[in-house]
């Protein structure tokens, strides 16, 4: 049972690969994205700013978080649809580049993840989480076209937003994510690079799946 990373800039068509090559391999899906995102919908809730690093950490410390089938709860809530909601979206990266909040949740993700069998997808999967993974993945795509696809997925969840803020909002999302000090977004030391522009999850799911099962997945 192998561990496989894949790491890449929002947009990048990560999440649905990952689920999808997980299901294929009869693997299990971890979606850390979701930990940080449910972090700084809790936030949100309980009015603590997304600057305080301390208040923060101790949110995460009483925070009952779990998945079920697929889906991330809270205690007994399911919120998967509310950690990615736009609000979330604008302060998730500024939640993200604490050390403190980054140093629990890595360790949270290597015990999800040490028994093997596990697609990991984030942003420090295959750098820091997993740096021994066998198969290491880092999916990109133009800016336009990851722009483009989370606007898609917003308005078919009902949220009317303009293209190029998204793609504004994206591109800010992208600097903190690459230029924070722990766990910045770079390709991991023996990774796959894909560039999914153009190319459709199946067509990208198919080229992993390959790589993974000559390693022995
Ligand atoms: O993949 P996503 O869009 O759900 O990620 C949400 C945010 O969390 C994004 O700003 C980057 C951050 N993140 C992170 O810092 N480390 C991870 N392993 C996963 C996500």
């Amino acid at each position: 049972m192998l561990r496989i990373t894949i790491d890449g800039p929002a947009g990048a068509g990560k999440s649905t690969v990952a689920r999808e090559l997980a299901q294929l391999l009869g693997y299990t899906y971890l979606d850390t994205g979701a930990m940080y995102r449910a972090l700084a919908f809790a936030a949100l809730r309980d009015g603590i700013p997304a600057d305080d690093e301390p208040a923060l950490a101790a949110l995460l410390v009483r925070l009952d978080l779990r998945f079920e089938r697929g889906r991330i709860r809270l205690g007994d809530e399911d919120v998967a649809d509310e950690i990615r909601a736009p609000a979330v979206d604008r302060i998730v990266s500024t939640v993200a580049a604490h050390p403190r909040v980054r140093e629990a949740f890595v360790q949270r993700q290597r015990a999800l993840a040490q028994d093997g069998g596990v697609v990991v997808d984030g942003r420090d999967a295959g750098t820091v989480v997993l740096p021994g993974a066998e198969c290491k993945f880092f999916l990109t795509a133009s800016l336009d076209a990851r722009a483009a696809r989370r606007h898609r997925e917003l308005l078919s969840q009902g949220v009317r937003v303009a293209l190029e803020d998204v793609r504004r909002e994206m591109a800010e999302r992208d600097a903190l994510d690459e230029m924070r000090a722990v766990g910045a977004l770079r390709v991991p030391e023996g990774a796959l690079v894909v560039d999914t522009t153009g190319l459709s999850a199946a067509e990208v799911v198919q080229q992993l799946a390959a790589y993974c099962r000559e390693r022995g997945a």
